[in-house]
């Protein structure tokens, strides 16, 4: 397929110079197909189809198991990125000599529910960010053998620092602290293999680089991990044999050995069957083609804007997001959207987050447009 053949099965590429994927993704059309087809049979059949969701929810677990490099077993389906953090948040277990290690870049989901661990006594400490830049010393000297959990996002959601997860799940794995890392702002965009790391714990929604729906997130645990942590919500979808559930032991109900215990009760399938079909559309591209195009676009933007003469804010280590600083930057990006050119203000800046199916010519376009408007 060539760029232009990709452009035409993104609908919003018609109408809009759309570079903002670290906001909400636009859908492809076997996406909003996937969608029609699960409303006209929710609608039309109601529960005569409940076994087809089911068989895509597991064929979906298997398509992301596939696309992060890890198992069926290690993933469940919930509702948002918060609800992933959340989930670690509450069920590792505490003392109060405990710390665990945030960022000052970090979305506020993956702030509050490790701040809120001082209720109970655990030391929150924040590695603050030079210029952007969230050095490696500076985690070596939050983290220590009292350090219960790390957690980071791989892509850093205002100016665009990518994390070295690598390195950052050596040095947990040193002191024995659990790592999280929250890949919302890479997953579809980078390639992502939980292998490469010893990364514990994942949590990501789906609509920004997977280009799929909200209300749907997934939720990754290391194998080895899932029997020693008990879902802080517990529900029929936790239980061994949760579809036969008339049949549950009522003295001794059986926990599943899998993820799924985290899922708790029935799932957003609207969401499921979205996932799968922006899954299938993704895969028709190599990850490594996608990470490079996202990367050339980004590094486009960034010798576009210093041209133009636009302070850069985005470190050297970044993925697919770009900032610039502007004047007004709330108000630019209203005047950018009267001209149909969609970007978000961030830190000051405007944030540029072109995805693979994106063209350098809109890049230009966008920067032209910030410079008429600004100067
Ligand atoms: C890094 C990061 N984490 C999480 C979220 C959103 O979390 P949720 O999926 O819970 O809405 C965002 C949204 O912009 C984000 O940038």
């Amino acid at each position: 397929m060539n760029l232009d053949d990709i452009r035409a099965h993104i609908p919003t590429s018609s109408h809009y110079t759309y570079l903002n994927h670290a906001a909400c993704a636009p859908l492809p059309v076997e996406v909003q197909a996937a969608q029609k087809t699960y409303v006209e049979e929710r609608a039309l059949h109601g529960d005569v189809v409940y076994e087809q969701w089911i068989e895509k929810t597991e064929a979906t677990r298997a398509l992301i198991a596939d696309f992060i490099g890890g198992l069926p077993e290690e993933i469940a389906f919930l509702k948002n990125t918060s609800e992933g953090i959340n989930l670690v948040a509450t069920m590792l277990p505490f003392t109060e000599r405990d710390n665990v290690v945030t960022t000052d870049l970090e979305f506020p989901s993956n702030f509050l529910p490790w701040y809120d661990l001082q209720r109970k006594g655990v030391e929150f400490r924040v590695v603050k960010n030079r210029n952007h830049v969230l050095e490696l010393e500076d985690f070596e000297k939050a983290i220590d053998d009292n350090t219960r959990c790390v957690a980071v996002s791989h892509v850093e959601f205002a100016t665009g620092f990518k994390n070295n997860i690598r390195v950052l799940s050596e040095l947990c794995s040193d002191h024995h602290a659990y790592f999280f890392v929250d890949p919302i702002q890479s997953l579809g965009a980078l390639s992502f293999d939980v292998r490469e790391t010893t990364m514990d714990f994942f949590s990501s929604a789906c609509y920004k680089w997977l280009m799929s729906e909200l209300g749907i997130s997934i939720f990754y645990i290391k194998r080895e991990l899932i029997d020693q942590f008990h879902p802080s919500y517990i529900g029929w979808f936790s239980l061994k044999d949760y579809l036969d559930y008339e049949k549950f032991d009522r003295e001794h109900p059986e926990i599943t050995t899998t993820a799924r215990k985290f899922e708790c009760g029935n799932l957003n399938f609207y969401g499921v069957c979205t996932l799968y079909a922006s899954l299938q559309f993704l895969n028709k591209f190599s990850r490594t083609w996608v990470e490079d195009r996202v990367l050339k676009l980004a590094d486009h933007t960034i010798d576009a804007a210093c041209e133009k003469g636009f302070e850069v804010q985005t470190p050297s280590d970044h993925a697919g997001i770009v900032n610039f600083k502007v004047k007004n930057a709330g108000k630019v990006v209203e005047a950018l959207k009267e001209r149909n050119i969609i970007v978000s203000s961030r830190a000051g800046g405007i944030r540029v987050s072109a995805h693979f199916w994106n063209t350098f010519e809109e890049v230009d376009t966008l920067v032209e447009a910030v410079e008429d408007i600004c100067c």
